[in-house]
Parts: C-alpha cells; sequence; structure tokens
C-alpha cells in the first residue's frame, strides 16, 4: 500500500464555504491553510488549487506561506500520529533516539518520508510539548509519555496498536523484516559452528 492511498478527497463546498467566511486576500491566507490541515491533517493539493482559483491569493503567496510555517505539512499524514519532542531538554536527552527507533519499527527507510508503507502511523517532530521534567518525551493519542529510551518508545508504540487494532508493518514490509531475521539466525548460525 502507498502513501498515495492517504491522499484526502477534498469537498470543494467546505473549501468555497471558508473562503467565503474567512476571507479572500492574502491576510487570509494562513487561517486558510489552518481550516484546510484542520480539516484533513495537511494541505492537499486539491485544496491549495481551490484557493488559488476561487480566492485573490496567488500560487506562490499560497506556498510560500505554507512552506514557511512549520505547522503545515503537504503530506498526508497517517491513522495516527506520533509526535516526538525535539525541544531542548528532549534533545539533549535522546529525542533523536527515540525517532530512530521509532522509524526502525515501523520501516520508514527513506529520509523524506515520514509515515509507514502501510499508512499505520506518522511519526513527526515537533517543539517542546511542555513536560520537560520527563524528557525525552513524545506524544501518542492525547497521551505524553516521556522518560523514554529508544526501547521503550517502541513498547509504547506495539502497545498503542494493540490497543486501536493496527498493524505497524504492511504485508511486504513484514515479509521482508522476517527474510532479513531468518537470514540473519542462519548467519549466526554459520558463525557458531565455525
Ligand atoms: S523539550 Fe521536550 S517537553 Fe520540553
Amino acid at each position: 500500500m502507498s502513501n498515495q492511498s492517504l491522499e484526502a478527497t477534498v469537498d470543494p463546498e467546505l473549501v468555497n464555504k471558508w473562503i467565503d467566511e474567512i476571507g479572500s486576500g492574502v491576510p487570509a491566507a494562513v487561517p486558510l491553510l489552518q481550516a484546510i490541515q484542520g480539516e484533513y491533517g495537511y494541505l492537499p493539493r486539491d485544496a491549495m488549487d481551490m484557493v488559488i482559483a476561487n480566492s485573490d491569493i496567488n500560487a506562490s503567496q499560497l506556498f510560500g506561506v505554507a512552506t514557511f510555517y512549520a505547522q503545515f505539512r503537504m503530506k498526508p499524514v497517517g491513522r495516527h500520529l506520533v509526535k516526538v519532542c525535539h525541544g531542548t531538554a528532549c534533545h539533549v536527552t535522546g529525542a533523536d533516539r527515540l525517532n530512530t527507533s521509532l522509524r526502525h519499527i515501523l520501516d520508514i527507510t527513506d529520509e523524506e518520508e515520514d509515515t509507514s508503507a502501510n499508512g499505520s502511523y506518522t511519526v513527526e517532530d515537533v517543539a517542546c510539548v511542555g513536560c520537560c521534567s520527563i524528557a525525552p518525551a513524545l506524544v501518542i493519542g492525547d497521551e505524553i509519555i516521556g522518560n523514554l529510551t529508544g526501547a521503550d518508545a517502541q513498547r509504547v508504540l506495539k502497545k498503542h496498536a494493540r490497543g486501536v487494532k493496527e498493524e505497524l508493518l504492511g504485508d511486504e514490509a513484514a515479509k521482508k523484516k522476517k527474510e532479513k531475521e531468518a537470514a540473519k539466525a542462519t548467519a549466526s548460525g554459520e558463525e557458531s559452528r565455525a
């Protein structure tokens, strides 16, 4: 399954309603983008095109605003979001380790990607979530969880996946992982016999 299937279907009436209510000039760009992202979780290209076609905001103005602010994302988001805090306290206590560990278990190997291939989870870097005393921390669902090692982060993710009945890996990735583990087991067996 490709992340393409996470692309939202945009409702033109809704986009036009936001333009009517919020405004059609450049100052409305940020609140319009916030409304779109609030509805779809990211900024679908179709919604952006509708704003450009039906307002006084041109493409370079709208995309300029969308790419300037870190709050906006241009890519679809997975069915569940894990926010890894990268504020100063979390950064110095191992936020990168959490991130690497989560990406590893979700088999997200492409640096440009932050969502698992089966669309289950997106791992996003965020600024301080306000719980520095339990750094490093992450947010999953409504819960902030802290004092985590990389292994803890994987445990937290697995527990969440069990709770929401979500597969961490798609079929292909799970098969690839099993093959890798089997090859590793064979290699270490041969080594110990040598
Ligand atoms: S820096 Fe992570 S909670 Fe504040």
